[in-house]
C-alpha cells in the first residue's frame, strides 16, 4: 500500500488534514511526519513542507499540494526534481474565488470603500454611480481559477480584460498577452486584479510601472501571492492617489504580523487570506485519486508543468 505523509509546518494545520484524510478517505494510509515509517512514504502531501523534509524522502514518487498554488514547495524541493508534483483544482475553490473578487470589484466600483470610510465622521456622501460596462476591470492570471473569474465579471457587466502569459480565449474578455501585451492590458484600468500563480517570472510584478499605467484613482485587488506586490510602491501609489484604495487577502509573511503598517494604511483593506480554498473533500479526493493513479501506472491529474512553475 502507498504510504502517504503529510509535511507542513503548522502543527494545527497538520491535525486538521490528519482529521481531514481520515473522514474523507479512510482507505489511505496517512502518516505524520515524526511516525517511524514516514521516512518511506511514496508520496508527499505538502503546505509549506519544513525545510529539508522532501529531501529526506528516499522513496518519493509523487509531491501533493493541498492548494492550487505550488510556490510553497520551491523553497524546498525534493532530492529528485524529476518527482511530479500536483496541486488541487476544486471548482467549489474557483466558485469560492469568483464571489470573492465579484465583491471587491463592488466594493471599489460602487464606492462602498469609500461609504464605510464616511462612518468615522458621519459623511453623508453618495459615490458616484458608473455604469458596469464603463468600468475597466483586468484580471492578470487566467488559468484554472482567472479564467472563469474573469469570465463571471463579463457576465456581470463590466468591461474586462484578461492578461496571461500565453493568449487565451475566453467569452465577453479583452485577453492580452506576454510582456508584449502588457502596457495596453494595463492601460486606463479602473480595477486590477491579481490571480497569477508566484514564480521568479511574476515575483513583485506589481510595482510602481503598473500601477502608473493604471486610470488615476484606480484600485488594486491582490489574491494572488503577497510576494507579487512591491510593497514599498503600493503603499507610495496609494499615498499619491494614484491608487484609492487596495483589497489584500495575502501577504509577504501570514498572519500578516500585528505591527504591520498595511493593517493601517488608508485605502487598504485587509482579509487573512480567506479568497477561498479547496474544500476537504476535494483535498481528499484528488489525493486519493491521484495516487490510485501512480499505483495503476496512469497519467496524474493536475500535474505541475515543471518549467512554467504551476
Ligand atoms: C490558496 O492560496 C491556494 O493556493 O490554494
Amino acid at each position: 500500500m502507498t504510504a502517504i505523509v503529510l509535511l507542513c509546518q503548522d502543527p494545527a494545520l497538520g491535525d486538521w488534514l490528519a482529521g481531514l484524510f481520515a473522514r474523507h478517505a479512510p482507505h489511505l494510509q496517512v502518516l505524520r511526519a515524526h511516525e517511524p515509517q514516514a521516512r518511506q512514504a511514496q508520496v508527499a502531501v505538502c503546505w509549506f513542507p519544513p525545510a529539508g523534509s522532501l529531501a529526506e524522502l528516499p522513496n518519493l514518487r509523487l509531491i501533493h499540494s493541498i492548494g492550487a498554488g505550488v510556490d510553497h514547495l520551491a523553497q524546498y524541493p525534493s532530492r529528485d526534481p524529476q518527482v511530479p508534483v500536483c496541486r488541487v483544482v476544486d471548482p467549489d475553490h474557483i466558485h469560492g474565488m469568483s464571489e470573492y473578487v465579484h465583491w471587491g470589484v463592488l466594493h471599489f466600483h460602487r464606492g462602498f470603500d469609500q461609504v464605510l470610510a464616511g462612518r468615522v465622521d458621519q459623511r453623508w456622501q453618495r459615490p458616484v454611480q458608473r455604469q458596469a460596462r464603463d468600468y475597466r476591470v483586468g484580471v492578470m492570471g487566467l488559468g484554472a481559477i482567472g479564467a472563469p473569474v474573469a469570465q463571471r465579471l463579463a457576465t456581470a457587466g463590466y468591461a474586462v480584460r484578461g492578461w496571461a502569459r500565453a493568449p487565451r480565449h475566453i467569452d465577453g474578455v479583452q485577453s492580452f498577452a506576454g510582456s508584449e501585451g502588457r502596457a495596453a492590458f494595463l492601460d486606463g484600468l479602473d480595477l486590477l486584479v491579481n490571480l497569477l500563480p508566484l514564480t521568479a517570472a511574476t515575483h513583485g510584478l506589481l510595482d510602481r510601472q503598473v500601477f502608473a499605467c493604471l486610470a488615476p484613482g484606480a484600485a488594486l485587488i491582490n489574491a494572488g501571492r503577497g510576494q507579487h506586490v512591491n510593497e514599498a510602491d503600493l503603499q507610495a501609489a496609494l499615498a499619491a492617489g494614484q491608487l484609492r484604495g487596495a483589497l489584500l487577502d495575502v501577504f509577504e509573511r501570514e498572519p500578516l504580523p500585528a505591527d504591520a503598517a498595511l493593517w493601517h494604511t488608508p485605502g487598504v483593506w485587509v482579509t487573512p487570506h480567506m479568497a477561498s480554498a479547496a474544500s476537504d473533500a476535494c483535498i481528499a479526493s484528488q489525493v486519493a485519486a491521484n495516487v490510485g493513479r501512480l499505483e495503476a501506472g496512469l497519467a496524474l491529474n493536475n500535474r505541475v508543468d515543471p518549467e512554467l512553475g504551476y
